[in-house]
């Protein structure tokens, strides 16, 4: 069980606003701060490289945490700066030549998909979207119909940015590893919010970020590569650190997943990603799971009951993240009239998840996402200032 008034207590946002924004950048809480801001304060008064080597230990550490968090070893975590360039990292390693099959799904996210048009481009490869059952995750046996010998990757999202859906990456693991198809799972808004265990899913890449459900700062990320596939991924950037210069005519890449790192990188941000990687461990991730699927049932609920409010989330399985519509008000306004209440809420666009957002037909929706911080109470007030709107 969550000490819900502890962890309130740990987040100082808690006091100033009501934060259902936590798919975009959740709120950290303050161990996480703590260690970001002291580690910038001893860069000012003793050097960047000198406050580097000093806690070369716990830097290193953060590769450990990270890998426990989703079940790795940590040689096969890289340290990156966003979702999107550990997941373009992974991606940009792979070759495609003219008439390979890469297959994804209608919830994919934007920066994927355009990854994927431009290897559509430049190699004449094709990107197929795999059908949905009609509760709406991916439809694994439709996934398994579809694989052939030009299938040479399986690329889908475990949760999208655009609604509470919960893909089955652990049915679809067992279909990739069946045939021996790559696997790269964008889990970038799963990873904090339930348990990920690589091995379980089976996956071969996963990429994540700090700043959403880990409760992590902005501007880190990381990437899961298994070891089986890193000598199979060719980094399109190699620099002195994920290479050796070893003779004038020769180097030598890095045998582990640091190969996808480059040499610089924020120290502080670092160390604050593994903070927050060690705090979602702590609270437990079966019960930040629980409590977020349970809150956000509450919330759907509570929103469906109103005149001209509907939900959009679809899945048999549902996370934290909520979408709806309110009838006469855009998007927009929504947004606004709750943050003239302090309260939070993002908005997801189209062209976020075209595929999925098109085949239903949907405008600009409103996104509350929940954390495990956020209370009955919370949600309550959401629902009022939706209800007099
Ligand atoms: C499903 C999904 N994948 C990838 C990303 C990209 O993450 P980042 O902005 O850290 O690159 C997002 C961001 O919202 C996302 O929701």
């Amino acid at each position: 069980m969550i000490d819900v008034a502890a962890v309130r207590s740990e987040t100082p946002g808690a006091e100033s606003v009501v934060h259902f924004n936590n798919a975009g950048a959740s709120l950290m809480p303050r161990p996480v701060v703590e260690t970001i801001t002291s580690y910038l304060e001893e860069e000012a008064r003793f050097g960047g490289y000198e406050t580097a080597e000093a806690h070369a230990g716990e830097l290193s550490a953060v590769y450990d945490t990270l890998a426990d968090l989703v079940r790795a070893d940590p040689g096969e975590i890289a340290l990156m700066d966003s979702a999107t360039r550990a997941w373009d990292a992974a991606f940009t390693a792979m070759r495609f030549a003219q008439g390979d099959r890469i297959l994804t799904t209608t919830s994919e996210y934007a920066s994927n998909v355009i990854a994927f048009l431009r290897v559509v481009e430049r190699t004449g490869a094709v990107v197929e979207v795999v059908p949905d059952r009609p509760t709406g995750e991916i439809d694994v046996e439709a996934l398994e119909n579809m694989l052939d010998d030009r299938v040479r990757l399986i690329a889908i999202n475990h949760v999208p940015t655009n609604s509470g859906l919960v893909n089955p990456a652990a049915d679809v693991g067992r279909v990739a590893r069946a045939h021996g198809v790559p696997y790269l799972l964008d889990a970038c808004q799963s990873v904090g919010q339930m348990p990920v265990d690589v091995d379980g899913i089976g996956c071969d890449i996963l990429s994540a970020t700090s700043r959403k459900f880990l409760r992590g700062p902005r501007g880190a990320g990381f990437l899961y590569v298994r070891r089986s596939m890193l000598e199979r991924l060719e980094p399109v950037t190699l620099d002195l650190h994920g290479a050796r210069w070893v003779a004038s005519d020769r180097y030598e890449t890095v045998p582990d997943a640091r190969r996808f790192e480059l040499w610089e990188r924020s120290p502080a941000l670092v160390l604050g990603m593994g903070r927050a990687a060690a705090y979602a461990m702590d609270v437990g991730l079966d019960d930040v799971w629980e409590r977020v699927s349970r809150l956000a049932r509450l919330l759907r609920a509570s929103l469906s009951s109103i005149p001209g409010v509907t939900v959009h989330d679809i899945g048999s399985v549902r996370g934290a993240i909520v979408t709806f519509t309110v009838d006469g008000h855009g998007a927009d306004a929504v947004k606004a009239a709750l943050r003239g209440r302090s309260i939070n809420v993002s908005i997801v666009t189209p062209g976020a998840a075209r595929f999925d957002m098109e085949a239903r037909d949907l405008p600009d929706l409103v996104r509350a996402s929940v954390h495990y911080f956020n209370t009955e109470d919370e949600i309550a007030r959401l629902v009022d200032v939706v209800a007099g709107l």
